[in-house]
């Protein structure tokens, strides 16, 4: 009902009587009034006249109203402990492939490798259930096309070019923008579930944020939505798994990866290995030719730029 107001309102450039919105939604004017007083106090400007509503800006919340169609996946809410909790939760009861969690600040955001995700007001913090028919361990690859597309959706709406960091981080300059993590639960050949967690920088302060962060707002002159961000993200990750396309990924972050060719440090959970990072295996792992010429593989951990790659000037 929110979203045919909305609707409705913000297709007029004249106000709209209550009479004409409760014959279009064919609701009482006092079941539409309790809805834009509603909107009002989420933080609408609806203004009430004699001749009627008229929507003059609208608070950029990600609020399920404004998703459409996806609306009725999205749980949107305005503190968690972390979307990645609720997520799990929706997840072990059942929820369908594709539901999204979103909330407007996480008291206990979390990055990878048990770091702490700062997660203040005007960022966009969610988390998406996946229910993919896939092995578990292409499932990194999963990450890989998070990654690819949400840096897509972010150069189409705001011009912004981001490097993608292995295994998954959007990266503008080396300040971090966006980071992706994700948990599985599976069982030996079969995936019950993956919940893919994502945060990006978008209004919220990053500057003193460690490592070097930058947000959307600060990058572009241009209205930032968090509502844009996700949905675009959302529809195009959605449209590329129930096409099958996962198979072009590593391609696709070939080419958009400023990791390959560079020397790194990955540190995973038992270890640090360096090396130049040459490509990327079939499953999404890093590969790295390590000083003394021999190649290894890593399949989970943290990277760390060390400069260009040695023996290239550039
Ligand atoms: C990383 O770069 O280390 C991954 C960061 C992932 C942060 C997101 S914010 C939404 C979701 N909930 C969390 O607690 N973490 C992820």
């Amino acid at each position: 009902m929110k979203a045919e107001i909305l609707d409705m309102l913000s297709q007029s450039e004249e106000p709209v009587s209550g009479e004409r919105l409760s014959t279009a939604l064919d609701v009482s004017r006092v079941a539409v009034w309790k809805h834009i007083r509603q909107l009002q106090e989420s933080g609408y400007d609806i203004q009430a006249s004699p001749k009627g509503y008229r929507l003059y800006s609208a608070p950029d919340t990600p609020f399920p109203w404004a998703f459409g169609p996806l609306a009725e996946r999205l749980h949107y809410y305005p503190e968690v402990t972390s979307t990645m909790d609720k997520a799990m939760e929706l997840a072990q009861s059942g929820c369908p492939a594709f539901t999204v969690v979103v909330a407007e600040r996480q008291s206990k955001g979390r990055g990878r490798l048990s770091r702490t995700w700062q997660s203040s007001a005007g960022g966009l913090y969610f988390t998406l259930v996946l229910r993919p028919d896939i092995s578990p361990e292409k499932s990194p690859l999963l990450n890989l096309a998070a990654a690819v597309d949400l840096s897509t959706a972010i150069e189409n709406l705001y011009g912004i070019h981001c490097g993608l960091k292995w295994p998954n981080d959007l990266l503008v300059d080396e300040r971090k923008l966006a980071g992706i993590l994700s948990v599985m639960s599976a069982e030996s050949d079969r995936v019950e579930f993956v919940n893919i967690g994502i945060g990006v920088n978008v209004h919220n302060d990053t500057r003193k944020v460690q490592p070097p962060a930058v947000s959307i707002s600060r990058l572009t002159k241009l209205r930032v939505s968090r509502t844009d961000i996700l949905k675009a993200f959302w529809e195009r990750f959605e449209r590329r798994l129930c096409q099958q396309q996962l198979d072009r990924v590593i391609d696709e972050w070939r080419q958009k990866t400023i990791t390959l060719g560079r020397w790194v440090k990955v540190q995973t959970i038992h270890d640090t290995i360096e090396g130049r990072a040459v490509d990327l295996e079939e499953t999404g792992a890093l590969i790295l030719e390590t000083d003394d010429g021999q190649r290894k593989t890593v399949v989970y951990g943290d990277c760390f730029h060390q400069g260009h790659a040695r023996g290239q000037n550039n």
